[in-house]
């Protein structure tokens, strides 16, 4: 299982950005937000520019805003390895099309509450399905233990579509709930991480590994 790791709770991005770098996380996750598919609004593009200076790892962009076509081309000018739109966002379709000729991973996120059966248009256009475990929006929040069952459903459809994409679950991960997520393809973790001195250590625990 693979670790990507978010910064969006970091209050120094910068040192935060170096430590991780010198740890085997697979990637460093972006969180993008508009102010207005979620509430808050992170740093402008222009801040993130310069990422490559702090780490050479590559990116995971989760793209959490209403018109993922505005920013694409921007954060496919980084390290990515991985773009992820929301399933409730707009052209989603056009998006993903977008990703594609980047020659970038297309992933598509799923909030809490809405149907997984929107995502079947999409199973056979996609890399990867990031499952949201908490409201989009902040981190430091709960794990929403109903994840686990979604997770299940959403690999009965990718299986029942005979497609290969994979399963990345965000929010509220910490070394217990990790244990639940076994057969899951990218954990994406903020806070368990950045809560300890020692980042290496909280990484190897989410692999279950210390
Ligand atoms: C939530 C973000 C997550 C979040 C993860 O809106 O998409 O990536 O920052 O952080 P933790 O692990 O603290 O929930
Ligand atoms: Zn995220």
């Amino acid at each position: 299982m693979k670790v990507s790791v978010s910064y969006l709770t970091s209050n120094n991005v910068v040192e935060d950005l170096r430590k991780l770098n010198v740890t085997n996380v697979d990637f460093i996750h972006v969180d993008v937000m508009d102010g207005k598919f979620v509430k808050h609004k992170t740093e402008s593009f222009k801040q993130l520019k310069n990422i490559h200076k702090y780490t050479s790892k590559r990116l995971d962009v989760h793209l959490m805003v209403q018109k993922p076509l505005k920013y694409i081309d921007d954060y496919a000018t980084l390290n990515t390895e991985y773009i992820t739109i929301h399933v409730e966002s707009k052209d989603v379709d056009k998006a993903l099309n977008l990703i594609e000729s980047y020659g970038i991973k297309k992933g598509l996120s799923i909030k809490p509450d809405t149907d997984i059966n929107t995502l079947i248009p999409y199973l056979d256009k996609v890399d990867l399905i990031l499952v949201m475990a908490v409201q989009p929006g902040r981190g430091g929040q709960t794990f929403i233990e109903d994840t686990i069952t979604r997770i299940k459903q959403i690999k009965k459809l990718i299986k029942e579509h005979k497609v290969k994409v994979l399963i990345s679950v965000d929010g509220g991960i910490n070394e217990e709930i990790a244990k639940k997520l076994k057969d899951v393809d990218i954990l994406v973790s903020g806070s368990y991480v950045l809560s300890h001195e020692d980042y290496q250590y909280q990484i190897y625990k989410l692999r279950g590994k210390q």
